[in-house]
């Protein structure tokens, strides 16, 4: 029997790719090229399953373009590149990594966090720079972290990871807004309450965005919003670019009407607003998140084991839709 055909969109993992050649005729990119949409259509003719990451758009023109399509398995917890009701009226199943990458993203939020209040990367940039003559008492004087009130906006589970670590290690005040309240057990387990957006962005000392990307969430911080934090407040954005006005926020950056920013996500990205080069008192980094090997591995494993699930069982391990016939 052929095995079934799928394309790897991106770089991956070499066992991974071993892994799944076991099971499919594989087209790979190693060369890692990035594909315009038009190529992305050329390269997905006659594969019946896909290997994506958050780089390739899969919406009604490509499922049109592709119609032997059967699965898309990304690489990613957040899926905003799929248009998911469309790949469900075509029959595709979806798929996203949920889990794996849960507690070192919170890591990496929690990091984030702490660089930015305590103005990391400003202080070693002046450093390097050989600017650092002498000691002085209020030199990078930053905002406290331990104690202060913790703000998060989105609570799901990587929300929850950071509202743990901010509650239970720094002994930080966690409040949070979400479309819908945590069960009480939840709330009590993070120490977290839950207030409206409005509280949350006039209290919080350190606010952390970690909601998902839709068109309810686009622009869910702009100038409005970033109005409301208090002036010694910190910003950090590890959910998708789009959910912050980049340019609203290098404004207040520069206007400090906020004290400063951390960055993982970009509107556009890897294109960043070119304010958020020139503005000191932002922490940038280059959507990373997610990046530990260990973790990275994990979630090429998840996204492979959801490719042959579906081709050898018929269905996938964490999938995003259900289809009236979900057969391969
Ligand atoms: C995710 O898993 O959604 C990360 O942002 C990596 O794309």
């Amino acid at each position: 029997m052929n095995k079934p055909s799928i394309l790897v969109a991106r770089a991956v993992f070499p066992q991974v790719l071993d892994k799944l050649a076991q099971h499919f005729t594989v087209t790979a990119n190693q060369a890692d090229v990035l594909w315009t949409p038009a190529q992305l259509i050329e390269k997905l003719q006659g594969q019946q399953g896909a290997f994506t990451t958050g780089s390739e758009r899969i919406d009604a023109a490509v499922l049109a373009a592709c119609p032997q399509l059967k699965i898309c398995a990304n690489m990613a917890v957040g899926f905003n590149n799929f248009d998911v009701p469309a790949m469900t009226a075509a029959g595709v199943l979806a798929s996203n990594t949920p889990d794996v990458l849960t507690e070192t993203t919170a890591d990496f939020g929690f990091a984030l966090l702490m660089a930015t209040a305590r103005r990391m990367t400003e202080s070693e940039h002046y450093l390097r720079a050989g600017q650092w003559t002498k000691w002085s008492y209020d030199m990078f004087a930053g905002a406290e972290v331990h104690g202060s009130t913790l703000g998060i906006l989105g609570m799901g589970r990587i929300g929850q990871g950071i509202a743990r670590r901010g509650a239970h290690g720094f002994g930080m005040q966690v409040i949070y807004h979400n479309r819908s309240a945590l069960d009480a057990a939840t709330e009590a387990d993070c120490k977290a309450r839950y207030v409206s957006k409005e509280e949350l962005l006039k209290t919080a000392d350190h606010l952390v965005l970690v909601l998902p990307y839709s068109a309810q969430s686009h622009h869910a911080i702009g100038a409005a919003e970033l109005a409301l934090m208090k002036p010694t407040a910190t910003l950090v954005n590890i959910a998708r670019g789009g959910i912050v006005d980049d340019a609203a926020l290098a404004q207040a950056l520069r206007q400090k009407t906020i004290a400063a920013a951390g960055l993982d996500v970009f509107e556009g990205e890897p294109k960043l607003h070119p304010d958020l080069l020139t503005v000191p008192n932002v922490v940038l980094t280059p959507h990373i998140a997610s990046a530990t090997l260990a973790t990275r591995l994990a979630m090429a494993n998840l996204a492979a084991d959801n490719l042959i699930g579906y081709f050898t069982q018929g269905q996938a391990l964490t999938p995003l839709n259900t289809l009236a016939a979900a057969t391969p």
